[in-house]
């Protein structure tokens, strides 16, 4: 279940910690309709990944010059698509994808990312996304030479809690920028990525802190002034605004003297839960016995399948009480949850998703019946 109230006080409070930064919402962090549409409303702009993502956001009312498509990896044929729609902005991280955009979007805006080893994120971004310094200023000189509006990304890693990320990399931006522009390539906008927090066991800083920690390092390396400046915001959004509500369906121990119970819950890694992988994203739970005595468990869903195991190592532990049938409520579950969920591994159907507000929830929403929603406790 998702409170549309909370999402919207988010984007409020992102904003007045980064009132310089428009706020382009990372879809793929939840795209549920009626969230794109109240951020559509509050004046939110869109980070989009796929042409899918784009239809949702103009559905929802968005201009096309509000999306930003962010994926390094696009087919040529959706480039021409979001082009023909009138998006403009795109973010390339080689020259194949720079040529793709060149040929099919010819004047847009391109977004050169900066790779970034993510060291301090609980879910990097690394490798996969990004190029070096020197592939970055040749980007920017081709992009400029064809006529198109340069500007440099990055992102510095999801559920970033290292503050001194931004510090780094705005450094290395900044002299990326010099260099591009001592060769005629001015760069015209910066896209600070996401990597803000959702509240999950380990604490993160205040978002008051991540706000002085990015307009300081911006004031530190741009002291005559920031290009314009975008920030790509997903988990923070979304995520505290969400709970996952599962049902235990099995105690047990693999051993009677085995200290640990197995704890198996009707939603696992394919039901939503993917961000469990190598234990990187760490839930709070909510279960009906809290305050009572707690001892180790491992926590697992529902499938046949072994990889489906939520915490194993690292160690969680529960009420002893816990028994079949309870509810445990998986806390800041409402960013990349419901878009995880298999189509139906095992026969066990996607995880549903109920938006709820205070303000009434209007329009599209995906197969659920909004008339019925507030009726959920
Ligand atoms: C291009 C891009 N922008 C923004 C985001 C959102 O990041 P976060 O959820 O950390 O805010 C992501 C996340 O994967 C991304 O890939």
């Amino acid at each position: 279940m998702v409170d549309l109230d909370v999402a919207e006080q988010r984007y409020h409070q992102l904003n007045s910690v980064l009132p310089e930064a428009s706020i382009f919402y990372a879809v793929k962090a939840n795209p549920g309709q009626p969230l794109i549409e109240r951020l559509a409303q509050l004046g939110s702009s869109f980070d989009v990944a796929s042409p899918a993502e784009i239809d949702r956001c103009l559905l929802a009312g968005v201009h096309p010059d509000r999306i930003s498509y962010g994926n390094t990896i696009k087919k040529r044929r959706d480039i021409a698509y979001a082009a023909s729609l009138g998006v403009r902005r795109y973010t390339v991280d080689s020259a194949p994808e720079l040529l793709k955009v060149i040929d099919e979007a010819p004047h847009a805006e391109v977004c050169v990312r900066l790779l970034h080893n993510c060291g301090g994120a609980d879910w990097p971004l690394s490798r996969k996304f990004g190029c070096e310094a020197p592939d970055v200023v040749r980007l920017l000189v081709m992009a400029a030479e064809a006529g198109m509006r340069p500007g440099i990304s990055f992102h510095v890693g999801s559920q970033q809690r290292d503050l001194s990320a931004w510090d780094n990399t705005l450094e290395r931006v900044a002299a990326i920028c010099a260099e591009a522009e001592s060769l005629g390539a001015r760069v015209e906008f910066l896209n600070l990525g996401g990597g803000f927090p959702g509240t999950y066991e380990q604490a993160t800083p205040s978002i008051d802190a991540y706000g002085a920690a990015v307009r300081d390092a911006l004031a530190k390396w741009f002291p005559q002034g920031a290009p314009e400046l975008m920030i790509e915001p997903g988990r923070y959004m979304v995520a505290d605004a969400g709970v996952l509500r599962s049902e235990v369906v099995l105690v047990s121990r693999r051993s009677p003297e085995d200290e640990q119970r197995w704890v198996y819950i009707d939603c696992g890694k394919f039901h939503g839960l993917a961000e469990t992988m190598d234990e990187a994203i760490r839930y709070n739970l909510r279960t009906p016995h809290d305050g009572t005595a707690v001892g180790p468990v491992a926590l697992a869903g529902p499938t046949c399948d072994s990889a489906d195991v939520l915490y194993e190592k690292k160690g969680y532990d529960l009420p002893l009480a816990l028994e079949e049938g309870d509810m445990i409520d998986i806390m800041s579950a409402g960013a990349y949850t419901t878009t995880y969920s298999s189509v139906g591994f095992n026969g066990f159907a996607p995880l549903a998703e109920y938006f709820v507000s205070t303000k009434g929830v209007h329009g599209l929403h995906d197969g659920f019946d909004f008339d019925d929603e507030l009726a959920v406790p």
